[in-house]
């Protein structure tokens, strides 16, 4: 194949992570025949500084003339820390997904062998963890009304019917391919927003008699997925619960860093680690960037390249095997690796 790439360094860590994605994506294209050509555009704190817009228009469009978005992260503290701030790099990961379409992020969590021991959670509950977020991403509470005066501030959680029944759908289509278990997470108990979650839930359920569907609120999924993570196969949820319950799924696997994502929907897909910019980490060669390169394993996946998608999950294998690993999932004792480190070493594993 032949891929043009869009590449959105962002900020924080994201520029050195996005490195390590790129040449993971070189290596695999020379090593399988794919031609690949990446080009780079600003977004986040990075792009308000340079022109004022978190989001430019060149950016966007260079997105919707490339075959796929590899995206790293954006945030920067001093837009954290000035609540008045009338921009901030936040919106332009959202105006990304909201213009390229992206209603569906595929978040999924898994535990890796070598990895066990590494999370907080006792080995023998995390082992063999494996289940799939689907997570709504275009509406609810980011996108809703908001409002906000010193006295009072709303978002609203606004879902039309039609954004619930697409990324059931995609729920559905997953939970199908892996083991036809798919549990819709909400907060039907207390949200008018979720009940209509529940009920076209209910609806399709029928309609898809071959998947097992069942129901749980969201306070409760939050306990279960660190009780007993082995329950779920496939959970579909809204843009807020997905958001956190993500980052709580990553904790299951050890480590924040290792976490890919893919986003789809109408536009050009796009590929990100869940994480966020970790500015206290910049340019300390600290990141681990597993799930940058992850991620390029889900966009190789995406247009069908299994084989290559599987190439890349051998070669992450393969450094933690080897104790080839960033700081925060290193073993004691064991040489310091940095991001620059991990990413050679797995670029090198990867044009054998
Ligand atoms: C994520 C991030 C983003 C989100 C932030 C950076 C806006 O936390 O992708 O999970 O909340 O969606
Ligand atoms: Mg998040």
């Amino acid at each position: 194949m032949n891929f043009k790439i869009a590449v959105l360094p962002g900020d924080g860590i994201g520029p050195e992570i996005s490195l390590w994605g790129v040449k993971a994506m070189e290596a695999v294209c020379r090593r399988f025949g794919h031609q690949a050509t990446f080009q780079e555009a600003l977004c986040g704190a990075a792009a308000i500084d340079q022109v004022g817009d978190p989001f430019p228009k060149e950016t966007l469009e260079l997105c919707q003339a490339s075959d796929a978005v590899l995206f790293s992260a954006v945030g920067d503290p001093k837009y954290d820390q000035n609540p008045d701030a009338k921009v901030r790099p936040e919106q332009g990961l959202l105006a990304m997904r909201k213009q390229l379409g992206l209603f569906a992020n595929i978040r999924p969590v898994q535990t890796f062998p070598s990895l066990l021991h590494h999370s907080p959670l006792k080995p023998e509950l995390v082992k063999d963890a494996d289940f799939v977020c689907i997570r709504e991403l275009t509406g609810g509470m980011y996108f809703g009304e908001k409002y906000q005066d010193e006295e009072k501030a709303y978002d609203t959680n606004l879902y039309h019917r039609n954004e619930v029944e697409r990324i059931l759908k995609v729920a559905f289509e997953y939970a199908r391919r892996r083991k036809g278990h798919l549990t819709v997470v909400d907060k039907a108990n207390v949200l008018a927003s979720s009940r209509l979650w529940r009920k076209v839930a209910k609806e399709m359920a029928l309609q898809n008699p071959d998947v097992q569907t069942d129901f749980m609120y969201v306070d409760n999924a939050a306990m279960r997925m660190i009780q007993d993570p082995r329950f779920f196969d496939v959970m579909v949820t809204e843009n807020t619960f997905g958001d956190i319950l993500t980052d709580e799924g990553s904790v299951i696997s050890g480590s924040m860093g290792l976490l890919p994502s893919a986003s789809i929907g109408t536009g050009t897909p796009v590929f990100e680690p869940i994480h966020g910019s970790w500015p206290q980490a910049a340019g300390k060669n600290l990141a681990n960037p597993l799930a940058q390169i992850l991620s390029v394993a889900m966009l190789f996946e995406h247009f069908g390249c299994t084989e290559e998608g599987n190439a890349i999950r051998k070669a992450v294998n393969a450094s933690l095997d080897a104790n080839v690993r960033t700081p925060e999932i290193q073993v004691e004792n064991a040489p310091h690796y940095g991001t620059r480190e991990v990413g050679a070493w797995i670029t090198e594993y990867l044009q054998k």
